[in-house]
């Protein structure tokens, strides 16, 4: 449907904050991405929530709270390498068919997500 934003073709709020939430339970497991993030992720997936609130066409509530997002800047205290950022990705892809979203969205969204985190890469190995 063309005249939807892609936040209302993936659910809106209810279905992002459950990919969200999703994501960063992989995240938690994931031998190369967990010893990077906070024990306590409520407040990593709250701002997460916010930024891919706007990042999918929905309202600007991360930008609202927290001003501009400059990500690879706010991602430069981590070493992310490749191998950070395909991981990232699988635990997304695995997020996604947790609770199944699939079809164009989910193409979309793994196809601007692959980018946004290949861009994050600040370290070579
Ligand atoms: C924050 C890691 C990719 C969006 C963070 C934090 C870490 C991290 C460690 C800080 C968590 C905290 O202290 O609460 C990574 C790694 C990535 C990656 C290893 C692999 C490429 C991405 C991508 C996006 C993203 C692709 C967007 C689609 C964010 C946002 C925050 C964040 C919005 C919160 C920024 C803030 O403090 O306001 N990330 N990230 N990250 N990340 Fe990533």
């Amino acid at each position: 449907n063309l005249n939807q934003t892609p936040y209302e073709a993936l659910g809106g709020e209810a279905v992002l904050a459950l990919l969200v939430d999703t994501f960063y339970e992989n995240v938690s497991q994931h031998p190369d991405l967990a010893h990077l993030f906070p024990d306590d992720l409520t407040e990593t997936a709250r701002k997460q929530k916010q930024f891919l609130t706007q990042f999918l066409g929905g309202p600007t509530i991360y930008t609202d709270e927290h001003g501009h997002p400059m990500l690879r800047a706010r991602h430069m205290p981590f070493v992310i390498t490749p191998v950070q950022a395909e991981a990232w990705l699988d635990c997304m892809k695995k997020a996604m068919e947790d609770i199944n979203v699939q079809g164009p969205i989910r193409d979309y969204m793994i196809e601007r997500l692959t980018m946004t985190a290949h861009h994050m890469v600040n370290h070579s190995s």
